[in-house]
């Protein structure tokens, strides 16, 4: 069944918990969709994660565009969220041309960083019928990769209240909640139809999302995240039992070997001395 922002909503109604994780590319597109995961998310954080790039304001529209198409080809139940890039939403004619280039690479909704500074641009994307995600709290394209948390003092919570609201009343469909105390983020669920993805955000969002490789164990372990095993050493160990074995040519072995038959091998062996 192919998930939309109604059966998401309904999750939020239902008290359902809605999982989302990062995706990069199309193997891991196919298993997370397999696994029944409902918001598969092609991040900007794949110019940290995976293209080697130090800030996510690297990112480019080309990038994302060819990191979703691989997903795309991957996802058939799954919610596909993709990530405006820095600047690709500076402003609303913008941000609408580069969101329906995601949409002709087939993404059912784009996200977009920022606070109540964005209003008009989740409305202007709103009005030309795209789905959109709002993110608050720690935006790594504004804030850069260092997470503090937010919400901690009055000023900062009343300001993340405001905010959610306020892009929720533009007609954003979705928020995600990164990095913000877990009784502001509660609130915030409390107060908006729309359902919160958090990440960091603690146990009451409606949904939570983590980057994939935080869960895969292929980088440094951050608190709000949870590793289920580790890639790392995994494929550290594969990479080097590979060139072990094919140093000390126990790699191929016959079983890894097609052969030619007896009879043309011998063809070719006549031809040769023939040849001389
Ligand atoms: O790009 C990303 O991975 C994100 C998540 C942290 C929500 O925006």
């Amino acid at each position: 069944m192919k998930k939309d922002i109604g059966f998401l909503r309904s999750k939020k109604q239902e008290r359902q918990p809605i999982t989302v994780l990062t995706c990069y590319d199309y193997p891991t597109a196919c298993l997370q969709d397999e696994a029944g995961i409902d918001i598969v998310f092609v991040g900007d954080s794949v110019g940290t994660n995976i293209l080697g790039y130090k800030s996510e304001t690297e990112v480019t529209m080309a990038d994302m565009r060819h990191h979703l198409k691989a997903v795309r080809r991957g996802v058939t139940d799954a919610y596909l969220l993709v990530d405006m890039p820095y600047a690709a939403d500076r402003d609303a004619k913008r941000a609408v041309t580069n969101a329906k280039l995601f949409l002709s690479d087939g993404a059912d909704g784009v996200k977009l960083e920022g606070g109540i500074e964005k209003v008009p641009i989740v409305k202007a994307l709103s009005e030309q019928g795209i789905e959109t995600c709002a993110h608050i709290g720690h935006n790594p394209q504004i804030h850069g990769s260092k997470a503090a948390t937010h919400g901690k003092t009055f000023a900062k919570a009343k300001e993340l209240i405001e905010a959610a609201k306020a892009l929720a009343d533009a007609g954003a469909k979705l928020i995600v909640l990164e990095k913000i105390t877990e009784e502001v983020s509660r609130i915030i669920t409390e107060a908006i139809d729309i359902p919160t993805i958090g990440i960091g955000a603690g146990r009451f969002c409606d949904g939570q999302v983590l980057v994939i490789n935080d869960i895969l164990g292929m980088g440094p372990p951050f608190k709000h995240a949870k590793r289920y095993q580790d890639y790392n050493q995994l494929t550290f160990e594969a990479i080097c039992r590979y060139r072990e074995e094919v140093a000390n040519g126990t790699f191929p072995t016959d079983a890894n070997v097609a052969r030619i038959a007896p009879d043309k091998l011998a063809r070719v062996q006549k031809w040769l001395k023939s040849e001389r």
